[in-house]
């Protein structure tokens, strides 16, 4: 048995050619998980069985051109997670339950159910002015790098990537500025799985949904709640509290990601000082080589079918391997020479349930403003330690750093 099978248990019933499946939990997903997904590929193929965190078994899709195939195919593959057919096997406290516990939100509907909540969000996010959210980015990224600029060190996952997205979210939810932080500190513990501070978030939302009826502004809550979907008070609550948080720690990534790229790499190091044309490029290559979410849950087959020479049952789990699908050689046969200007990776996904129309542009203003106001700020910024000491958070989903510890030459900011 090899490092990338499975090392206890016995496959449930059913579940065949789960005898050799590999874990999909551990420190690999951590360090250098790219590799095992191509040790994956050339043992098992482009769809791979695996056994999530409690011997619970489904599929990962590696295949850039299986997972182009289930997301181009709702019909087969289903987002709605009550088809799965181990939901026998899986405690309430599973660690994995808040990612796939059904509610009625954009996220587990299919079809003209799904349209009717993801129509209401596209056309709340299209009407965000990307000039002005670019300014409010950056007077947010400035207002954080106030805070540590004058001590001449900081943690830029803690101290800058994290805090950001969730800052600029606030923003754009119009919520009132002074209650900003308490959200960022909500959010933040949420994600990392307290249900205490779910519950102030979750409240926060219900709370804001009723001004914004009685007050509506210019933001996503009443833009929401003037669509002609006419969503439900339950489903608008499911629905914001999704918009925000689906990109919170995938924003966090992609901007941290990208920091230590350019902190860490030649091609990019040259240019930090000076030049803003390679921000671009790392952007990026990140979304290629570090993709911010390198797996999610994921969709439920319908009905028995075939997919990369494996047997799919009715009601079997497939996880969309996000970042195994990006470094499939069948799409880029030199895995050394870059991505380019290429743009066809999977980090926003594809298909009816893709990262909507217009996050992905959205998202890339916020991170892109983010990264130029450090650089712009910090011109003598360096990685404090070793590149190859920084510590990746332990998630087999996310791939970003636990810290991302710099220094730089103090400074004096006015007024302080
Ligand atoms: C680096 C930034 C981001 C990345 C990498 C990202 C990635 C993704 C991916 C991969 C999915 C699809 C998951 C699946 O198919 O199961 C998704 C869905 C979604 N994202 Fe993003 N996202 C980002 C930023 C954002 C932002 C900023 C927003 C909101 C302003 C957002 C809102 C959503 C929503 C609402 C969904 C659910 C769509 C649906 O199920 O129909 N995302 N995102």
């Amino acid at each position: 048995m090899t490092d990338t099978q499975r090392t206890a248990g016995s496959p449930p019933p059913g579940y065949p050619d789960h005898h050799d499946a590999v874990p999909l939990y551990g420190p690999r997903y951590q360090t250098r998980p790219v590799e095992l997904y191509r040790e994956m590929r050339l043992e098992h193929g482009p769809v791979v069985p695996v056994m999530l965190e409690g011997d619970i078994p489904a599929w990962l899709v590696i295949g850039y051109r299986q997972l182009h195939q289930v997301l181009s195919d709702p019909k087969l593959f289903s987002r709605d997670c009550r088809r799965w057919n181990v939901w026998d096997r899986v405690p309430p406290d599973w660690p994995l339950m808040a990612f796939i516990a059904y509610q009625p939100s954009v996220l587990f509907t299919d079809g003209a159910e799904h349209e009717r909540h993801a129509s209401a969000i596209r056309g709340a996010l299209s009407e965000i002015d990307q000039f002005e959210l670019r300014f409010q980015c950056e007077r947010i990224a400035d207002g954080l790098i106030d805070a540590f600029v004058g001590s001449g060190e900081a943690d830029l996952m803690t101290q800058f990537a994290q805090p950001l997205p969730v800052l600029v979210a606030a923003w754009m939810f119009g919520l009132p500025e002074e209650e900003a932080p308490d959200l960022a500190h909500d959010v933040v513990e949420a994600m990392n799985g307290s249900v205490e501070a779910y519950g102030r978030f979750a409240a926060t939302m219900m709370r804001l949904l009723q001004t914004k009826r009685e007050n509506p502004g210019p933001d996503i809550p009443s833009r929401m709640l003037a669509h002609p979907s006419n969503l439900t008070d339950e489903e608008l609550t499911h629905d914001l509290i999704i918009t925000l948080t689906a990109g919170q720690d995938a924003m966090a990534n992609w901007i941290g990601n990208t920091l230590r790229l350019m902190l860490t790499d030649d091609r990019f190091a040259l240019t930090l000082a000076g030049g803003r044309r390679s921000v671009g490029q790392a952007l990026n290559e990140v979304l290629w080589e570090d993709t911010p979410g390198q797996n999610s849950l994921g969709r439920w087959a319908t009905r028995d079918t075939e997919l990369g020479g494996r047997y799919i049952r009715a009601g079997d789990g497939l996880v969309l391997g996000l970042a195994g699908a990006n470094s499939d050689p069948a799409i880029r046969p030199d895995p050394h020479a870059g991505p380019g200007g290429n743009h066809a990776h999977m980090a926003f996904a594809h298909g009816e349930h893709r990262c909507p129309h217009p996050a992905p542009e959205l998202a890339e203003v916020m991170a892109q403003a983010a990264v130029e106001v450090l650089m712009d700020r910090l011109p003598d910024v360096i990685l404090e330690g070793r590149p190859e000491d920084l510590v990746w958070r332990p998630s087999m989903q996310m791939r970003g750093l636990m810290a991302l510890p710099v220094s730089f030459t103090p400074a004096h900011v006015a007024g302080r």
